[in-house]
């Protein structure tokens, strides 16, 4: 079934379309897909007009975001706990009930009567009844001023007022004061700031302003980021915007564009980026290199340096060379590579417990055993790589997590053990905690010591020449190469 057809600037309240899209895309996250593929998926099956795929899109990441707040109302107004409801019927309620409590764009009777109609067209008819009557009871309870109760412990309290898994919840409170844990929660369900990085070897910010102005685009600099600035208010495809074709500006969160600067990497230097894509860093560092150098961007998954190689080509920037392989062992691999980075920067795979708002299902994912093979897997990533940067050398680890154990106690760990090495800056960035947005990120400069440099045997000093980087390259030069 299509679509209702709709006015340009309204959704269409009674369209059955885009809430089948989004009520398909939470079963298929319950059933282990990642929110963004699965309503790819069934965005690309479904035709929808824009207003439809932004409806499908908020309904679909608002009832993922929820999902604890709204099994909570269901474990009130139904007879049969969320846990043991038909998961369909439950994801199904879900969506209805997101729509009365959190959507401001859909009129309470379109919300009831499209989830009914769901259930009746979707094999759910003997359940319609069931359905109707649940959320009406919703109303009710809405009507009579009359809220979820929450918990008495302030970390289940917590929980259910952001909708986050008992396990987050508890840490926030070990880590912060109750009311910053609370900023927290609330960062977590706020639409996430649309920034951008200025290619400053194709344009000045002023120029990417104006041009965005000229075309009806509300965007402004980002303070205390050269090149950052913010658009707001516009969703949709951002190829179609001003100057993406010509490499102008390339999308990176503003905290995201604090790390390369940290690591100041200089114009005919050798700099690793070991954990490279899709490249929004190793992009940054090549445009702070005036892209003179050397930018090696490895990765353990092929397919996604294919991304590195083609931004690169976009932003019309040729020192990077991307090489497929597992950073911790790249110093055995290749030998010849080791002393010989100025620059490092392990951008290290993480729980991303600070990007929660940007992906909807990320909160469930992540659990406290997976936190632990992280942690694991990071210090193995650290413990390889040290002796790849030449005596002196500089390097930054960064996380886009929040995590004490991914972030601050590991540093302290590895610096108990290369106790030459020294800690020159480190921060932590928390969601909710800087001014219009920004992702929570940690990052940590470390120093090699000057003499055996980071414990590496042999070692081919700051060459440029890059020789050696070719020899077992699986993704060969980057077609950067412009
Ligand atoms: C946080 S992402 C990097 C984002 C990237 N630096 C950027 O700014 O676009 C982490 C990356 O680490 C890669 N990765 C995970 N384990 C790795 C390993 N052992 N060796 C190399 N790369 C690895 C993942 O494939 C992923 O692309």
């Amino acid at each position: 079934m299509s679509s209702t057809p709709v006015s340009a600037s309204q959704p269409s309240s009674t369209g059955l379309a885009p809430r089948r899209v989004a009520w398909q895309v939470l079963q298929a996250v319950a059933a282990g897909a990642y929110a963004d593929g699965a309503l790819e998926r069934e965005l690309g099956r479904t035709p929808l007009s824009s207003i439809d795929r932004g409806l499908a899109t908020e309904l679909a990441y608002g009832a993922i975001r929820q999902r604890r707040r709204l099994d909570a109302w269901l474990d009130q107004l139904g007879k049969v706990p969320a846990e043991r409801q038909p998961p369909k019927l439950r994801w199904l309620l879900h969506l209805g009930l997101y729509q009365l409590l959190l959507s401001e764009r859909v009129p309470d009777s379109a919300a009831v009567s499209t989830t009914v109609e769901l259930a009746k067209q979707g094999g759910l008819a003997r359940l319609a009844p069931v359905v109707n009557g649940l959320l009406r009871a919703f109303l009710r309870r809405r009507e009579a001023g009359d809220p979820l109760p929450l918990p008495a412990d302030p970390a289940a309290a917590l929980a259910l007022n952001h909708s986050l898994p008992d396990w987050l919840a508890a840490d926030l409170l070990r880590w912060l004061p109750a009311e910053r844990a609370d900023a927290f929660g609330a960062a977590c369900n706020t639409p996430p700031s649309l920034d951008l990085r200025v290619n400053r070897r194709r344009a000045s910010r002023e120029q990417v302003l104006a041009a965005f102005s000229a075309a009806g685009l509300t965007a402004s600099a980002i303070e205390g980021l050269d090149w950052g600035l913010v658009i707001s208010g516009r969703s949709g495809d951002l190829r179609q915007l001003p100057g993406y074709d010509e490499g102008h500006w390339c999308v990176q969160d503003r905290s995201a564009q604090r790390i390369v600067p940290l690591l100041a990497p200089q114009p005919g230097e050798r700099v690793l980026d070991a954990c490279a894509a899709p490249g929004g860093k190793s992009t940054h560092l090549a445009e702070a290199m005036d892209d003179q150098g050397l930018v090696l961007a490895l990765d353990r998954g092929e397919a996604r340096l294919r991304r590195v190689e083609r931004n690169s080509a976009r932003l019309g920037l040729s020192s990077i060379r991307t090489r497929h392989g597992d950073a911790a062992e790249l110093g055995r691999e290749a030998p010849e590579l080791l002393g010989s980075f100025d620059r490092i920067l392990v951008d290290a795979p993480c729980s991303g417990l600070g990007t929660l708002a940007r992906h909807a299902d990320a909160r469930w994912r992540m659990n406290p055993a997976s936190i632990d093979e992280l942690v694991t897997l990071q210090r193995q990533l650290l413990e390889g790589l040290l002796p790849l940067l030449r005596p002196g050398g500089r390097l930054v680890y960064a996380t886009c997590t929040v995590h004490p154990r991914e972030n601050g106690e590991l540093i302290a760990a590895l610096l108990a053990e290369h106790t030459a090495w020294q800690r020159l800056e480190q921060w932590q960035l928390w969601p909710g905690e800087q001014q219009g947005g920004g992702d929570g990120f940690f990052a940590a400069l470390l120093q090699a010591p000057q003499g055996a440099g980071g414990g590496a045997t042999g070692g081919g000093g700051a060459s440029t020449g890059g020789g050696a980087l070719g020899a077992g390259a699986g993704a060969g030069a980057a077609g950067a190469a412009g």
